[in-house]
């Protein structure tokens, strides 16, 4: 048959006519290459045997008209319902390979996954392609493979990535190891570098990563922004959890039977999965479709297009493009065939009563079909939770885990060398020797430490004694407030004071997430008041407070960090802290103060906002995180201002802020603040005396990461390349200035190839910016791992300059 020549001309009027008229063309080993099987026969033959099973009811005098064939898939409209699979060399069947299935696929409109064994290189592909092409990966131990065969894939326009989920390792093909196949000579996968790929199964057993978990699939959001699908699922707990990790869509697959013999045919599972998905992404499906008729039982168990592996193949192998896009025609035109039979007018409306099941009437228990289970769809969930705000500490955490080797500059938590295990019971038996010589009865202690404790806060006399020993700061303990940590304090904050749309909630930018995501959570969107080169200016927030009243709107509170802030590590100066108060004051605004690292840095500190508060303006947000006990989960709120009901009855904002903790937490763990109280006794109140030898250490931490960074880049070197970062005297952050985007994708290379991890500084940018810094936290690293991850930070810096200016 000649290219042009029609091949229905030559008798071929089906996909089986096809896979006969193939046969002849291969050789035995490539034959039994392609078909798989020999070992892996029974699941083989049940993917066909599950079709051949189903029998679809024909309607009469339905009334249908011409059937309606087009799908929509990730927003894209094809069509049919029908996508090539992905499948290694298609130069065995045809020289041309993917190419001619591009033209193939482009002349009828279908999209084609393409396999990470592609014969044919990315953007030859893409070149001959004019339907959308997606590509399927394989995800190898070495992640750098992974990760530039994905980037050369989204460069050249390829539109989604299929992740094959059931090939730790490829499936033992017996007849492959009989007839010794190896892939002939100079068939090697156009799209690979290294590697041995002769014997395609042996390859994949040392290359393939055979401890893939469920957090691949942030890692490929990470290095991609192509909607991610996963492929060779064949239960409804897997497509769940499919779900939970965030893909886009479902491939049911046993890998046409090439895989493990004996798992079922992919129609057996189909209607569990897609009634566990619920619609809350595609479902696709493949393995023994050979008709038509297949496509259509598909649709009407739940799937939502279907891929078709070897059949193409054959049509390649017969006649090229030709024969490939003769093929697709042909199982187009069955489905409409079938389609117009069973009186279904469109692809939405296939549905269950088609295979003989009727929606409405209860499946029996031991249909395959009849275990509906709840699918949510994200997208009906409250919207904090497809946030990238929230998402982010989630990704670096990711990150941490899958490069357990780099030195991380990531997380800001406290250094663990000075907790110390037994001194944490030694403060609890102090804090209920305290409560006894109160007075407390037995009973009382024992109630102190099992029961309900007040919503408060049960240590408040103790915290307000500390304000007044370390801050200078004078509260009644009935304005306090004892939270779960700052970030409830936060929360509560937000809720009291942002009472309706027209409220605002103005922050500092760079900005700790906390308080972005708290208001996330809240339907808050904060406005952004953009710090300086030099800091926070007062005149940036009063021209925002401006231009929020000249929209109708009131801003109600500033959320700022003025102490060796996170994540920029800048300290707001005295004159600018009088300032800040000054304006709250003539605007009627609060100011919502947060300084966790004042008591951990170095040296004398600047007095706190509250402490220089005269009106009652300032709301102060505290923690002991960072000074006695991260793990104990206990901070607070202190919230003097007073507030007026309608009736004229006054009370204090932590008053409020209890009632709103009460539906909350209810109260915070009594263990904890008893813990933390025995600490404070520990030192008369003065946790400033406790963390004398923590904020030393820091200190030296900082000075060490600010000497390492000027030793890796020297003055001239630094202006050349554009590196600059500030220097801060306290606190655990500095922020790093470099000539390139420092976005996910280079934080990835960062940790992969050197070793070093950092943050990237546009996380905190509520209106986007930061995009050429990063975050270096000093926090918990040793001196030694401090300059070992400078040294490698600056080659990754170098490095990545010249590829940004490359
Ligand atoms: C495949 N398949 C496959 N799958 C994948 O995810 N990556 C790959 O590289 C390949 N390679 C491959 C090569 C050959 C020769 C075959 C036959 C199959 C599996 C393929 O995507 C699909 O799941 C099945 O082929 C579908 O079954 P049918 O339509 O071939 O019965």
């Amino acid at each position: 048959m000649t290219g042009t020549e029609r091949p229905e001309t030559t008798g071929l009027y089906t996909l089986k006519d096809y896979e006969e008229a193939a046969r002849v063309r291969f050789d035995q080993g490539s034959w039994d290459f392609i078909a798989g099987g020999a070992g892996q026969e029974r699941t083989l033959a049940a993917n066909l045997a599950a079709f051949d099973r189903v029998r679809l009811r024909p309607r009469v005098l339905s009334g249908a008209g011409a059937p309606d064939t087009r799908t929509t898939v990730l927003g894209r409209s094809w069509p049919a319902p029908i996508a090539v699979a992905p499948m290694a060399y298609h130069t065995l069947a045809d020289p041309e390979g993917e190419v001619a299935t591009a033209r193939a696929a482009g002349r009828v409109g279908l999209p084609l996954v393409v396999s990470t064994f592609a014969g044919r290189t990315f953007e030859s592909v893409a070149e001959a392609a004019s339907a959308p092409l997606w590509l399927q990966v394989y995800c190898f131990r070495d992640r750098s493979t992974t990760r530039q065969l994905v980037e050369r894939a989204e460069r050249a326009g390829f539109e989604a990535l299929v992740l094959t989920v059931d090939a730790p390792r490829l499936g033992r093909r017996l007849r492959d190891l009989r007839n010794d196949f190896r892939l002939p000579d100079g068939m090697v996968p156009a799209n690979l570098t290294s590697g041995d790929y002769a014997s395609p199964s042996a390859h994949a057993l040392t290359e393939f990563d055979p401890a893939l978990d469920w957090s691949v699939i942030d890692w490929l959001r990470a290095i991609s922004s192509l909607p991610v699908l996963v492929k060779g699922v064949l239960s409804a707990v897997d497509a769940r959890a499919a779900l939970r990790a965030g893909v886009d869509g479902i491939v049911v697959s046993n890998h046409g039977g090439r895989q493990l013999d004996g798992v079922p045919a992919t129609l057996e599972v189909l209607a569990e999965i897609t009634a566990a998905v619920g619609g809350a992404c595609p479902v696709l499906v493949d393995g023994g479709i050979r008709r038509g008729a297949d496509v259509l039982a598909a649709l009407a168990l739940g799937a939502d297009a279907v891929l078709l592996g070897r059949p193409v193949l054959h049509g390649l192998a017969v006649a090229g493009e030709n024969g490939a896009a003769h093929l697709l025609e042909l199982i187009t035109e069955e489905l409409v065939e079938a389609m117009a039979l069973t009186g279904t007018p469109s692809v939405a409306q296939a549905g269950p009563a088609l295979v003989g099941v009727e929606p409405e009437v209860t499946p029996a228990p031991s249909a395959v079909w009849s275990t509906p289970a709840a699918g949510l769809r994200k997208a009906e969930l409250h919207g904090s939770v497809s946030d990238p705000v929230l998402d982010t500490m989630n990704f670096l955490n990711e990150v941490t885990t899958r490069y357990p080797q780099a030195i991380s500059f990531a997380p800001g938590r406290p250094y663990d060398g000075f907790f110390d295990t037994e001194q944490i019971f030694t403060h609890l038996r102090r804090y209920l020797d305290h409560l006894q010589a109160q007075g407390a009865s037995p009973g009382q202690v024992r109630s102190a430490l099992f029961q309900y404790g007040p919503t408060s806060g049960q240590i408040r006399e103790l915290i307000a004694d500390s304000l007044r020993k370390d801050e200078n700061t004078d509260v009644a303990p009935e304005s306090i407030v004892v939270t779960v940590g700052c970030q409830e304090a936060m929360f509560l904050a937000v809720r009291a004071l942002i009472s309706g749309p027209e409220d605002v909630l103005l922050v500092s930018s760079p900005c700790y997430v906390g308080i972005t995501g708290a208001a996330r959570l809240l339907d808050v969107t904060p406005t952004a008041v953009a710090e300086r080169e030099s800091g926070f200016d007062c005149a940036d927030l009063e021209a925002a407070v401006l231009a929020e009243r000249a929209r109708g709107r009131r801003p109600r509170a500033f959320y700022v960090i003025p102490d060796h802030s996170n994540p920029s590590g800048t300290t707001m100066p005295l004159q600018t802290r009088l300032d800040l108060l000054d304006l709250a004051q003539r605007h009627d605004i609060l100011v919502l103060e947060d300084s966790p690292y004042r008591m951990v840095s170095p040296g004398r500190q600047l007095p706190t906002l509250k402490s220089l508060d005269r009106h009652r303006r300032v709301v102060q947000l505290g923690s002991f995180s960072k000074t006695l006990f991260p793990g104990a989960r206990v901070g607070y709120a202190v919230a003097d201002q007073t507030v007026v009901d309608a009736d004229g009855r006054t009370g204090l904002l932590a008053d409020e802020l209890a009632k709103i903790k009460s539906m909350i937490t209810v109260n915070t763990s009594a263990v904890s603040q008893a813990v933390v109280a025995g600490m404070l006794l520990a030192a008369d109140g003065r946790t400033s005396e406790l963390n004398s030898e923590t904020a030393a250490y820091y200190g030296d931490a900082m000075r060490v990461t600010l000497e390492e960074l000027a030793k890796q880049f020297p003055a001239a070197e630094r202006e050349a390349l554009g590196v600059c970062w500030n220097e801060p005297t306290g606190g655990f952050f500095l922020s790093l200035t470099v000539p390139f985007q420092a976005d996910n994708a280079a934080l990835i290379r960062s940790a992969e190839e050197f070793g070093v991890i950092w943050t990237p500084m546009s996380y905190f940018y509520p209106d986007g910016g930061g995009e050429h810094a990063v975050r270096l936290s000093v926090s918990y690293l040793t001196h030694q791992e401090i300059a070992d991850g400078m040294e490698r930070l600056a080659h990754f810096i170098k490095s990545q300059s010249q590829t940004a200016r490359g």
